[in-house]
């Protein structure tokens, strides 16, 4: 008692120093809550990796040379890197990158969300860090696939996924959005085994090396390894596709629009300056339908619908090279400047392709998507810029981010006008190219450049959807409402729904716009009349499946075991294991399913359906 009496003081008074001296600011640039790191005096400018990928033991294993800057008040101050779960084995400092004396380092606590700090001392005048280290088997950035859950069944997967805060599980590294590095790596994998990264690929003509190079700066999470069995077919002279060899010829034929789509880009927002756009198809327990990964988008293979259906995604991550990965989020914090302006650039370069009708019903069932998610979000996670102190910044990944940022965009478009509304986004895309930027950044580029009588302070920092919002409409959507809603009556029989002749998105907007509950036999009727629990579309299927679940529709029950245990895209199995939490017997077969499946899933998604099923849901 006597001695806490005395240590909590203390305690205090020197976590209240370390709080008080981080919240220091240096710059302008506001502290990331989620990093460690202390970039505004010692700033790392340059990643070197030299890895060896153990499959054996599952894990990385090798140096990471990391060049440094130091800020003129930044003399004498540690580096302070972000990791998780690391073993580290040395530390090293240099002045010249050449002579190497060990240098003092220590490990921190570790905190449940942010992993732990490493701290290095480096004498003066050090440049050069070198550590030797070995990731844990429980990386959170890395899945380990075994050959039966690839498409090949013969050669092992590994893929990292390192946003949002996840690259410091397998590279020590100041691990926040507001700090861009180049990089360069040298990746040992065994023989058989093609290794790929967001980078350049430079030949070195050795069996199992292969070494790369990122010559833009980019922030950490946009660092990204994936090795296995991979083929390559070319799209065109700037594109192709990296994936299994019996995934590859279906996947080239599903995206052969890609081309295109860098060219429609290209013409509203300026050159694509990344060299190559390569898409890479993982195996189906990717945790994402897709990942911006800079040159190398990595995409869910549940997009492959065999009619371009849902291409949209690579417009998405193709429109990521502007909007997230030139001009990138300062913070989680500010997560709708990546997520907003990309469903935006998206929904433009659909309309360019595919026409305003397919953009438009896009944009309808992501804003009805939109309405159905704020109803249970609180208040304060439905503004544009977030506070997430002390929280994952993946609660900050909601439609609010997504669809209400990309309404925000659309209505400043409608009150400004498009020509001068493009000519506009061009303008900031390169006023902040390969910079990391906050709200208050945009707002005041806006401001100086573009008047317009938006309430912008209300979009950014006020809950819901502001009045006055430029909401998408879809003629054809709105005939599938008055369908969906004559049916659920019984006013029309299934006989009179175009269902064969509808386009994806109709499907989709005319099984939401049914009833929640119209019950097994009417779900019985439907299924006999199209064969929905037989679709090869993951969107059709996610949502049949969940309202399977919701009206306890049997004959969908093996097909949904099949789909939690093959797939792990998180925005499909997730809402698929809350639904169930819902009933004691969903609850029951949805954990029987789980603890055959969760060895396929990522260690995120994981994570997200152990809470998913915890507790009944509701
Ligand atoms: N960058 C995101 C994926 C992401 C977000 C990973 C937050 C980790 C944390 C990617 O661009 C994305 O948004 N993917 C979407 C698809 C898109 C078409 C909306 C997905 O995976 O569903
Ligand atoms: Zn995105």
């Amino acid at each position: 008692m006597f001695f806490m009496r005395l240590v909590s003081p203390l305690l205090c008074f020197v976590l209240l120093l370390a709080v008080s001296c981080r919240r220091t600011p240096s710059n302008e640039r506001p502290k990331d809550p989620h990093s460690y790191s202390n970039p505004e005096l010692v700033r790392v400018r340059h990643v070197d990796l030299d890895l060896e990928v153990l499959f054996e033991q599952k894990a990385l294993q090798g140096t990471a040379v990391l060049a440094l800057e130091r800020a003129k008040d930044g003399n004498g101050a540690p580096l302070i890197l972000d990791t998780r779960d690391l073993r580290i084995e040395s530390v090293e400092g240099s002045r010249d990158g050449t002579n190497w004396s060990p240098a003092k380092f220590e490990v921190g606590a570790t905190d449940p969300i942010l992993g732990a700090p490493l701290t290095i001392h480096l004498p003066a005048g050090g440049k050069h860090v070198r550590i030797r280290y070995m990731t844990s088997p429980n990386a959170t950035a890395l899945q380990w696939l075994e050959p039966a859950q690839t498409a090949g069944k013969k050669l092992p997967f590994l893929f990292t996924q390192s946003q949002a805060i996840h690259a410091r599980s397998w590279i020590p590294l100041q691990d926040s959005p507001g700090v861009r590095v180049t990089y360069s790596a040298r990746i040992r994998v065994a023989k058989g085994l093609r290794a790929v990264m967001s980078a350049e690929h430079v030949e070195t003509g050795i069996e199992g090396e292969f070494r790369f190079r990122m010559a833009q700066p980019i922030p950490s999470y946009l660092i990204a390894l994936a090795v296995g069995d991979l083929a390559f077919r070319p799209l065109g002279s700037r594109t192709g596709v990296y994936a299994e060899p019996s995934v590859v010829d279906a996947a080239a034929r599903e995206f052969e629009d890609t081309e295109k789509m860098m060219q429609a880009a290209e013409e509203l927002y300026g050159p694509y300056r990344w060299g190559r756009y390569d898409l890479l198809i993982l195996p189906p327990s990717f945790p994402y339908g897709g990942m911006e990964n800079p040159r190398l988008t990595f995409t869910s293979p549940t997009v492959i619908a065999g009619d371009k259906s849902l291409v949209s995604l690579v417009a998405h991550e193709l429109a990521h090279s502007w909007s997230g990965n030139l001009v990138t989020n300062a913070t989680w914090d500010h997560f709708w400047l990546n997520e907003g302006f990309t469903v935006y650039v998206e929904q433009r370069i659909i309309e360019k392709i595919y026409g305003k009708e397919r953009a438009e019903m896009e944009a309808v069932l992501a804003t009805e998507s939109l309405k159905r998610e704020m109803e249970r979000l609180e208040p304060r996670d439905q503004a544009l810029q977030l506070d997430l102190r002390g929280r994952d910044p993946d609660a900050g990944s909601t439609d609010v981010a997504y669809v209400k940022g990309a309404l925000f965009l659309r209505t400043i478009e409608r009150a400004s006008g498009r020509t001068a509304f493009d000519a506009f986004l061009r303008s900031y895309f390169d006023r902040f190219a390969f910079r990391s930027v906050t709200t208050k950044d945009f707002l005041d580029y806006l401001a100086k450049d573009l008047k317009t009588n938006v309430p912008v302070e209300v979009w950014v920092h006020k809950p819901g959807l502001p009045s006055g919002a430029a909401l998408p409409v879809s003629d054809a959507l709105a005939k599938v409402s008055d369908l969906a809603g004559q049916w659920a009556q019984g006013t029309i029989p299934s006989s009179s729904i175009p269902y064969a002749k509808w386009s994806t998105q109709e499907r989709l907007h005319f099984l939401q716009a049914l009833p929640a509950d119209p019950g097994g036999r009417r779900m019985h009727a439907l299924d006999q009349a199209f064969g929905i629990t037989k679709s090869g579309n993951a969107e059709v299927l996610q949502q049949w499946l969940l309202m399977s679940i919701r009206n306890g529709y049997a004959p969908a029950s093996a097909k949904l075991e099949e789909f939690l245990m093959s797939v792990g895209r998180m925005r499909y199995i997730r809402p698929l294991y809350e639904e169930l939490a819902k009933t004691p017997e969903g609850m029951e077969q949805g954990r029987a399913i789980f603890v055959k499946a969760r060895a396929g899933y990522h260690p995120i998604a994981t994570a997200t359906i152990e809470t998913a099923l915890r507790r009944p849901n509701r």
